[in-house]
């Protein structure tokens, strides 16, 4: 029998399929569902930097150095409620860990190096399995040089790593980088597993195709994954496990069973017993041209959808 089990970023997986930080990973007892129905790990919704930063403005108010938070974001959040979201994010991850037997991965939402990277440490000693950083600034000010956002990203980075011990860290980026091959070697360099957020499966699936034999760490995708077959490309492309959020609101949870199914069963008409016998078997390998094998994909699907659509 085919074994689907795995490792992302350190952690064994019983399988690749990964619920997304999202709604439905926001509660102790979705979680428990999301376990029953076959998932292989959990990322928790995420805890947004400002949410800390405005906790931390409380408790820091006697102090010089005080982190900057704008007026309009204290405003925008009822007193009453952001008192209780660190500790209540803390007891999210605590709980589940009592609950359920998956990895659980914390997710933060970050911005800017400012002084929240110390809640590193407390999701680390909460027992999360791993922290996931959604890095993500909306380059907005018009000073900003894109060089200057990137190297913001890898200062938050390490200013996280400074902070967790044992647990590994991954982050989650979007695609919008000119360079994009560059800053997965960068990231990889810091010292973190990369995690590809794209709008359709195309995309993250080539950065993983073209970067998973280059850099020593994992490299999975989220985004557009709905079935199994989208499951076993981007294990051929090299990532070791999938991030699924939509799939799981518009096929229910049975969608987990359904996936691995599929790749059980594919594994099996291959006559491959283990994910390791496959993964990365259509990546780029380190000894071809990434331009030429590139130019090859586009040349492949181009020749493809013009077969499709001409009549004659
Ligand atoms: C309702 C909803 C809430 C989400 N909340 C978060 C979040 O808190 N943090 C995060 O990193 N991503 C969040 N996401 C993004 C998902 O994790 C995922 O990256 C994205 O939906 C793409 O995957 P999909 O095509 O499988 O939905 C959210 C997505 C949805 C649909």
């Amino acid at each position: 029998m085919a074994s689907l089990k795995t490792q992302y970023a350190g952690l064994e997986l019983k399988n690749p399929i990964i619920a997304s930080s999202s709604g439905v990973t926001d509660s102790v007892s979705r979680i428990e569902k999301l376990e029953k129905a076959g998932i292989g790990a959990v990322v928790l919704k995420s805890i947004f930097e400002e949410e800390i930063l405005i906790e931390m403005e409380e408790l820091m108010l006697n102090m010089t150095a005080r982190p900057f938070v704008f007026q309009e974001l204290i405003d925008c959040m009822e007193d009453d409620q952001h008192e209780d979201i660190i500790r209540t994010y803390l007891s999210l991850i605590a709980d589940c860990k009592k609950a359920v037997d998956i990895p659980i991965i914390a997710s933060i939402n970050a911005i800017s190096t400012q002084k929240w990277t110390y809640l590193a440490s407390e999701i680390e000693k909460a027992g999360a399995d791993a922290i996931e950083l959604n890095l993500f600034a909306l380059p907005s000010d018009l000073d900003k040089t894109s060089a200057e956002i990137e190297e913001t990203y890898l200062q938050i980075v390490k200013n996280v790593l400074e902070n967790v011990k044992d647990i590994p860290v991954t982050v989650k980026i979007s695609h919008y980088f000119t360079a994009m091959g560059h800053m997965i070697q960068k990231f990889a360099e810091a010292g973190v597993n990369v995690l590809s957020k794209n709008n359709e499966i195309a995309l993250p699936m080539r950065w993983v195709g073209i970067m998973s034999n280059k850099v020593a760490v994992d490299l999975v995708a989220t985004t557009g994954i709905h079935t199994g077959e989208d499951v076993v490309k981007l294990l051929l492309s090299g990532a070791p496990a999938v991030q699924i959020a939509t799939a799981l609101y518009r096929k229910d949870f049975s969608v987990v069973k359904e996936m691995t199914d599929f790749v059980e069963k594919w594994m099996q008409e291959k006559e491959y017993e283990t994910i390791g016998d496959f993964k990365g078997k259509l990546a780029h390998k380190n000894n071809e041209k990434t331009e030429s094998w590139e130019r090859v994909q586009f040349m492949k699907e181009f020749r493809h959808f013009v077969d499709k659509h001409t009549k004659h």
